[in-house]
């Protein structure tokens, strides 16, 4: 039962040795942020991808345009781009998505850059493999509410879709399965770049504020952000009740997927990278800034059902919270990742 173990032990994780290290750096007074932590948050490569998609030029190439046309829709107006907008951090700047017909949706559009690094795809966490999840939104009711059948036939009869369709998956033809696997190879292409802090990483001192590194350490203290936010993309693969103000029904979160009462109201601890192009936050769009959401932690959060045993309320000061927020702020990319919107085949 590795998926149970995986939901407790990312609800139930407390990183002793973390906890020892810093413990053992404060006795000895030094400075805790800059030792600690450099290296455990240097680029690790991306999960392999599955044996028959390896990454190739013609597969990039043919899910970029797959990514960006609105065809893919049964109204042939939404494509991926339109939740996951280059322009917006690849998410869309709403608290939560607006899909086929105008119709709202119940969870917020996260970004798509670094899920080659996530170990599950969505807030509950309920598809592994990016292939696994490309699908989903094209035939989903609320979204692009398409029927992959008709989407097949379409695509066959577009005349200028054959050649990037042979070049990328020869004597495939055009499938279910080469759709998915295309936008996945797209997908594992749109990765954050440099951000100050990495170059901190690297061992450039000026590149982080004397503010950032207070926030640091505050992040890997008294804040205990790291608890779940750890590693290059500040996430952990695990799920976790924060105790966020419900209004209306409560979203069973992680629960759906795995019906344990630890994981109740449980979502996937998202990446902390690009957050200044990807507000509101939160699997439902709960705050708008920053400050807000650390001021949620600050609070220790919402008695909920199922509330992370983690969350405690964490007596910061407005200082060390405006010294949180400097810190967040050197995790957006200096030069993001853009993208010009490709040339749609005929
Ligand atoms: C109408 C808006 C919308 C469209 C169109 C859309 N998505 Fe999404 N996307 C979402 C929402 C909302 C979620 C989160 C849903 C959930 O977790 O239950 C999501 C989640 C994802 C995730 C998981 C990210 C993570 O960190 O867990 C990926 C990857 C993704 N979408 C890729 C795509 C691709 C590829 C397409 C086109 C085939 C697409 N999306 C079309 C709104 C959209
Ligand atoms: C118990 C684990 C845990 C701890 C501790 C924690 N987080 Fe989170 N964080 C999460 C989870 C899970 C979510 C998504 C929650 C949801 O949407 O229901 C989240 C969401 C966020 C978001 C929103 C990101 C987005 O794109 O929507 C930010 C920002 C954030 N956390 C920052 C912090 C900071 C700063 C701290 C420390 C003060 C912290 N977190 C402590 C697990 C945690």
């Amino acid at each position: 039962m590795r998926l149970n173990n995986r939901a407790l032990s990312g609800s139930e994780c407390t990183r002793p040795s973390v906890w020892a290290l810093l413990f053992v750096l404060s006795v000895m007074n030094l400075s805790v942020p800059a030792l600690a932590g450099r290296a455990d948050y240097q680029r690790p490569d991306i999960q392999p991808p599955p044996a028959n998609n390896q990454t190739t030029e013609a597969r990039v190439a043919l899910g970029r345009v797959l990514f960006f046309d609105p065809r893919l829709s049964g109204s042939n107006w939404i494509s991926c781009a339109t939740c996951h907008n280059p322009a917006v951090g690849w998410a869309d700047g709403l608290a939560t998505g607006i899909g086929h017909n105008m119709t709202t949706l119940s969870r917020a559009s996260p970004t798509v850059l670094n899920t080659a690094y996530n170990k599950f795809q969505f807030w509950d966490g309920r598809v592994r493999s990016l292939e696994a999840q490309a699908l989903g939104p094209i035939v989903s009711d609320t979204e692009m509410h398409q029927d992959m059948d008709e989407l097949i036939e379409e695509l066959k009869a577009i005349e200028g879709y054959r050649p990037l369709f042979d070049a990328a998956y020869p004597g495939e033809g055009i499938s279910a399965s080469v759709i998915s696997r295309a936008l996945a190879a797209y997908e594992r292409t749109l990765l954050t770049t440099d951000a100050p802090f990495d170059l901190w990483v690297k061992g450039d001192d000026s590149a982080l504020s004397d503010a950032a590194k207070r926030g640091f350490a505050l992040f890997e203290g008294k804040a205990r952000c790291s608890v779940c936010h750890h590693g290059f993309n500040f996430q952990d693969d695990g799920f976790h009740n924060i105790g966020l103000p419900s209004h209306g029904e409560q979203d069973p979160g992680r629960y759906a997927v795995r019906p344990i009462r630890a994981v109740m109201g449980a979502f996937k601890t998202p990446t902390l990278r690009e957050l200044a192009r990807t507000a509101p936050y939160m699997h439902n769009g709960a705050y708008n800034t920053l400050r807000e959401v650390i001021e949620h932690y600050n609070s220790g959060g919402e008695p909920v059902e199922g509330l992370s045993p983690m969350m405690q309320p964490l007596g910061l000061s407005t200082q060390e919270i405006d010294d949180l927020v400097v810190f967040l702020d050197s995790l957006n990319s200096i030069n993001p990742l853009t993208e010009t919107i490709p040339v749609l085949p005929q």
